[in-house]
């Protein structure tokens, strides 16, 4: 079975569009849980622009299946994880202009990764690296310690003309994440049209998927948005 892994911030903007206490992403997540979540995905960034410490803290206590947090090797982010000890992290590049995550974490240039790694391990907790699909990135997520990584799926969905080529990057990308024995992921522009493929690659493990269900769950309700999502990614279920 692949875990869909369902990312809620978009519920967190919604709030803070009025600075005010509604949608409360803890209502999100138990309704995403009720449609058959088995992560729920928040990000927490430097600027608080929607996640903030109040939902890390109560969503780690409330929360029934797994917390995926996305962070960024900011010490102080760091801190937060180790404080608040999700059962995974997943380490994405984080710049304040963008409107979201853009391109995955260049581990040929991040600072204090494997020190990052090594002291959320201590924490007891899972780590992934969201990274491009690009062999010499998987290699040193490898030598850094990761126990996953999560493939960034962006240019897959964006493209217009050759969605195959970017297909068959991602698909030989996850041999090579499986080979050397780490967890495959998933994530960043999948929706209901696009996600099958990726699914059905050889040894998905887990979508982390965000945009696509919040807007349908403004037509039919997060719970339903989330079942739909789940059928269509297990087919066989
Ligand atoms: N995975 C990662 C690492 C992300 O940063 C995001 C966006 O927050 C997602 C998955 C989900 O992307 P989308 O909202 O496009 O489904």
């Amino acid at each position: 079975m692949v875990e869909l892994g369902v990312n809620i911030d978009h519920v967190a903007t919604v709030r803070q569009a009025r600075r005010t206490y509604e949608p409360d992403p803890v209502w999100a997540a138990a309704e995403a849980e009720l449609g058959g979540a088995d992560g729920i995905t928040i990000h927490l960034r430097e600027d608080r622009r929607h996640i903030n410490d109040r939902d890390v803290e109560i969503l780690r206590k409330t929360v029934q299946c797994k917390l995926n947090l996305e962070m960024s090797l900011a010490a102080e982010i760091v801190e937060v994880a180790i404080r608040t000890r999700p059962q995974q992290a997943t380490l994405v590049p984080e710049r304040r202009e963008e409107v979201t995550t853009e391109g995955g974490l260049d581990l040929s240039v991040a600072k204090n990764c494997a020190d990052a790694v090594k002291r959320l391990h201590d924490a007891g907790i899972f780590v992934s690296a969201f990274i491009d699909a690009v062999p010499r990135q998987i290699e040193l997520a490898k030598k850094l310690g990761f126990d996953a990584v999560e493939l960034h799926t962006g240019q897959y969905a964006n493209a217009v003309t050759d969605q195959q080529r970017e297909l068959d990057k991602l698909i030989s990308a996850g041999r090579l994440i499986v080979t050397a024995g780490m967890r495959l992921h998933a994530g960043h522009g999948l929706n209901y049209r696009n996600v099958l493929p990726v699914a059905a690659m050889d040894g998905m493990y887990e979508l982390n998927i965000g945009h696509a269900i919040i807007a349908r769950s403004i037509f039919i309700g997060l719970r339903e948005a989330v079942r739909e999502m789940k059928q269509l990614i297990n087919p066989k279920r």
